[in-house]
């Protein structure tokens, strides 16, 4: 079994170059027309990256990781100073992850008046003003301004169908009505769109940004003239940025096997997110179980009878995979551990706890290998990849990434630094660099907020 699930997960470099390659044409088409695309490659109306120069007190309120954050920041412009900024996180229940709309929306409103309600005398909002906010959505939005859009389907652990198809800003809006808080959404962004705009604040190379995280997504800024379906006028600046929605991608070139194929038939958005389901921290730990399930049915692996424990849906946690995964002791503690407490399976053997780290080793080593033939899909997209004429060399292009899946589970961003490295040609490889954006969207989300303030002609 554990040989038959090493062959259906490799990932060589000419498998992955085929994902790169299959990822570049999906843009295209993406970008081309509006439905029917796997990559939805959803516009933002973001033209304009922050510059460092914006001023004044402003809000983000984040929504779809692994917590719900709220920020408040003084920027002080002159190229890039945060005067001071605070956040507080709070973790969703889960019963409001599928209940009803007004019920999610009352709970982040009144967390935000809480928090709102903290402010110190150390902001400043001159009198008169209204509290401006950016809105961190994490989920595929069709928007149709910067400050409104609609919801295209739930991903994750979400599935509230009442919220589908409508304005995510306008239920903000009247929950927030419902507690009191006077605040405007100037800007309504995704996490990848915040976390670009935040890596550009501290480095002008930042070209696009990843999630690894529950979730997995990506964006990047192209050229607005490479937009077939953008209807408006051709941007100033001549860019836009675009939410891709990657974790939406399939193809028959990526390395999907039958505890995939069951993993998506009995999860809440069947058929879809396939590329997400392969690569992001919901799933890695579930894909896990299924295995260690069929190798406790069919090999005994942990005895005669199959622990009850490992029959219950998520029960294994990616973090707890990743604890297991990175055991270093000559004979494996972490997982002896990790398995009675968190599974109920006790006395393993050593033999028995090399085969998990295996496991987790190809399912953590294909994640890592997809999402690096993705960011190289993206390289190709805006020739980023190769250097063109002989002796140039690529311009530095930075990746701006966020999420728990990268900054906590060493193995998967190793593997995806040195799969990104090796795909890429030799002119490239030095020139393309991913920086872990630690503050996540929630400083980008804010610096938009500022640059789409209703009162910003009135300081100019
Ligand atoms: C946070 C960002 O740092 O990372 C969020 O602020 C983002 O916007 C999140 O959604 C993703 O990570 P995770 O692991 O919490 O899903
Ligand atoms: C899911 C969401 C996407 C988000 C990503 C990372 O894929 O659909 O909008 O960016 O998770 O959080």
């Amino acid at each position: 079994v554990v040989r038959e699930l090493e062959e259906s997960c490799a990932t060589p470099i000419k498998k992955l170059r085929q994902v790169a390659d299959a990822m570049a044409v999906e843009m295209h088409a993406g970008l081309a027309s509006e439905g029917g695309t796997k990559l939805k490659m959803l516009i933002s109306y973001v033209d304009n990256l922050p510059t460092g120069d914006e001023t004044g007190l402003f809000y983000a309120l984040d929504l779809g990781g692994t917590n719900f954050r709220v920020l408040r920041v003084q920027l002080g412009g002159k190229e890039g100073r945060v005067v001071k900024q605070e956040f507080e996180e709070v973790s969703i229940p889960p019963q409001l992850m599928t209940g009803g709309s007004d019920e999610l929306f009352d709970f982040i409103a009144s967390a935000l008046a809480r928090f709102v309600a903290s402010e110190g005398e150390d902001y400043h909002l001159p009198v008169g003003r209204q509290r401006e906010l950016g809105f961190t959505f994490s989920f595929p939005v069709r928007q149709i301004s910067i400050g409104s859009g609609t919801l295209v389907k739930w991903t994750k652990g979400f599935n509230i169908d009442a919220t589908v198809g409508e304005d995510v800003v306008a239920e903000l809006a009247r929950a927030m009505e419902r507690q009191g808080l006077n605040m405007r959404v100037s800007a309504l962004v995704n996490d990848t769109i915040g976390t670009l705009a935040g890596g550009r604040y501290h480095d002008e190379d930042v070209v696009a940004a990843v999630i690894l995280g529950t979730g997995t997504n990506a964006a990047y800024v192209e050229r607005a003239e490479a937009i077939p379906k953008w209807r408006g006028l051709l941007p100033k600046s001549g860019d836009m940025v675009i939410n891709m929605e990657w974790g939406n991608f399939s193809s028959a070139h990526l390395p999907v096997t039958e505890y995939d194929r069951a993993l998506d038939d009995e999860s809440l958005n069947p058929g879809e997110q396939i590329y997400e389901k392969l690569i992001s921290g919901m799933y890695l730990g579930e894909i896990v179980r299924r295995i260690l399930l069929r190798l406790a049915k069919e090999a005994a692996l942990f005895g005669e009878t199959v622990p009850e424990k490992l029959l219950v849906p998520f029960v294994l946690r990616t973090p707890v995979m990743s604890a297991m995964h990175h055991d270093r002791s000559s004979d494996l503690d972490v997982v002896g551990t990790k398995l009675k407490d968190e599974l109920g399976i006790s006395s393993t053997s050593l033999r028995v706890r090399k085969v998990v780290v295996q496991i987790c080793e190809v399912v953590a080593r294909r994640s890592g290998c997809l999402a690096a033939a993705g960011i190289v899909g993206i390289m190709k997209k805006v020739g980023r990849d190769d250097a063109g004429e002989e002796g140039s060399r690529v311009p530095r292009t930075v990746i701006a990434m966020d999420g728990g899946l990268y900054e906590h589970y060493a193995m998967v961003s190793a593997t995806v630094q040195c799969t990104v490295k090796e795909m890429l040609g030799e002119e490239a490889t030095d020139s393309v660099v991913i920086k872990m954006a630690n503050d996540g969207s929630g400083v980008g989300a804010a610096l938009l907020a500022a640059s789409h303030s209703q009162y910003l002609e009135l300081e100019q």
